[in-house]
């Protein structure tokens, strides 16, 4: 057998070999055991998750001789075709480049005939959600009044674009991101297969770049032997996945968290440098504060952050420099600056004077607090108060009533806590009178009558 690359290599042959879809292959498996296969499913979910992969898997179930059964034999000449690509009874289209009614047709023509040789016929669209609204009206028609032992199976990967009237004839499976830890094992397993010799840290950098997507973990696996042949460097896999240097980042959220901006110079040139675009390192920022947040709010990080227990423990440290609502505020502004940056024809001076303004935000009081302070000032406020309010006053204008004097007597400093906007007040009052400030008011008046004298 020629060079295979690894995701044909190690493409599972059965339903216990896909990794990370535990609901989908059960209730496959089930339903195939009970004989209560639907007519039709849709598969949906992003690249390189496994869709088209139990599509065949379950086509084998159905039209192996050994039959149906939920483990296929892999052995038997059915098996064999389907695996090979050659079943002239499963049918897989590309709905990416078949979009038309005619290719429909083409389909539809063909379900007449009753299988060649194995018991369904299956037809496999990928990417369905690609079809013409005509071609899924004539599908429709096809699906009210399903052909006898035709199934149908339709993977996409942008679910919402596909009509509701073929949804609702449809039985559906959602397919998930390959968790971290399930392509971290994936691709160490392969390792060992293939004599491949890569680090813990290097597993974690494909593993982090493949972003949920089993078959690109594979193929940046693949990328980088060719690269590097079977020792494969981290340096050389920095190369490859051109990721940013986690070092440098650490240095970026310590001068935040520190408030030195004097720093960010320095570091922005080193990015530079670095080759790296600024906008791709913007993003790569934007993750290093999502991974602080996530260490300083959830306990149990294994299954989320790509990180062995040496980088976890560091960003640990480095995120306890900072509160949780403090990160978040980062987190924040970091993904608000993004489209700035993107559309900026200064990227380098916006990404600068963006992250020195983050250096200085812990000053910046937070709204909250602000809204604090304020109810707090609201709630030590009373309304001004008569005269009649402060005791004194009250004496002494009984005591002069008494002797027939009805003069108000206006509140001196007694002492009481509106005293002080009293006082702020007299203030104001005093300088109202100052001549410097009078000569200024008139000044402004004259002008307003001046512009208002134009007018007319
Ligand atoms: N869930 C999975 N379990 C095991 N291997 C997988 C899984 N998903 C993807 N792969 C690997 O990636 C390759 C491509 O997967 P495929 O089923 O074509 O993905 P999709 O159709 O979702 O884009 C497979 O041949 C297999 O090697
Ligand atoms: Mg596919
Ligand atoms: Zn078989």
């Amino acid at each position: 057998m020629g060079y295979l690359v690894y995701a044909r290599k190690y493409r599972p042959k059965t339903f216990e070999e896909i990794i990370g879809q535990k609901a989908v292959v059960q209730t496959l498996y089930n339903a195939i055991k009970n004989e209560r296969v639907a007519q039709a499913y849709i598969f949906s979910g992003m690249r390189g998750v496994g869709k088209t992969t139990t599509a065949r898997i379950l086509a084998k179930a159905l039209n192996c001789k050994k039959g149906p059964t939920p483990v296929p034999c892999n052995q038997c000449d059915f098996c064999l075709e389907i695996d090979e690509d050659r079943s002239l009874d499963v049918i897989e289209i590309d709905g990416a480049s078949n979009t038309g009614v005619d290719d429909i047709r083409d389909i539809q023509e063909g379900l007449q005939y009753k299988p060649v040789h194995c018991r369904n016929k299956i037809i496999i669209i990928d990417e369905v959600h690609m079809l013409s609204r005509s071609a899924f009206n004539a599908l429709l028609k096809t699906l009210e009044e399903p052909p006898e032992n035709t199934i149908f199976i339709f993977a996409t990967t942008e679910f919402h674009k596909i009509p509701a009237t073929i949804i609702s004839r449809c039985q559906c499976f959602n397919f998930k991101r390959i968790i971290h830890k399930d392509i971290y094992e994936h691709l160490k397993y392969i390792a060992k297969e293939e004599n491949i010799s890569i680090s813990s840290a290097g597993l974690n950098l494909l593993t982090e770049a493949a972003d949920g997507s089993l078959r690109d973990a594979q193929s940046l696996l693949d990328q980088a032997v060719s690269f590097s042949g079977n020792e494969i460097k981290e340096d050389d896999l920095k190369v490859i996945l051109a990721t940013v240097n986690q070092e440098l980042l650490f240095q970026f959220s310590s001068a935040v968290f520190e408030e030195k901006p004097d720093r960010i110079f320095e570091l922005v040139e080193k990015v530079i440098d670095s080759g790296y675009d600024l906008r791709y390192f913007h993003g790569k920022l934007i993750q290093h504060f999502r991974n602080l947040l996530l260490v300083r709010s959830v306990k149990n990080t294994e299954d989320i952050l790509p990180f062995g227990d040496k980088d976890l423990e560091k960003l640990r440290n480095e995120a306890g420099k900072a509160s949780k609502e403090e990160i978040l505020r980062y987190l924040d502004v970091l993904q608000e600056w993004e489209q700035g940056l993107r559309y900026s024809s200064h990227p380098r001076i916006y990404l600068e004077s963006s992250l020195i303004k983050l250096c200085h935000f812990k000053r910046i009081v937070p709204l909250k607090k602000i809204i604090e302070q304020l109810k707090g000032k609201s709630e030590g406020f009373r309304p001004r108060s008569s005269s009649r309010d402060f005791p004194q006053v009250r004496e002494k204008q009984d005591e002069r009533a008494k002797i027939g004097e009805t003069k108000q007597i206006k509140p001196k400093n007694f002492g009481n806590p509106s005293n002080e906007s009293i006082k702020k007040e007299s203030n104001t009052e005093k300088a109202l009178k100052d001549p410097k400030v009078q000569d200024f008011m008139d000044t402004f008046k004259a002008r307003i009558i001046s512009v208002e004298e134009k007018k007319i």
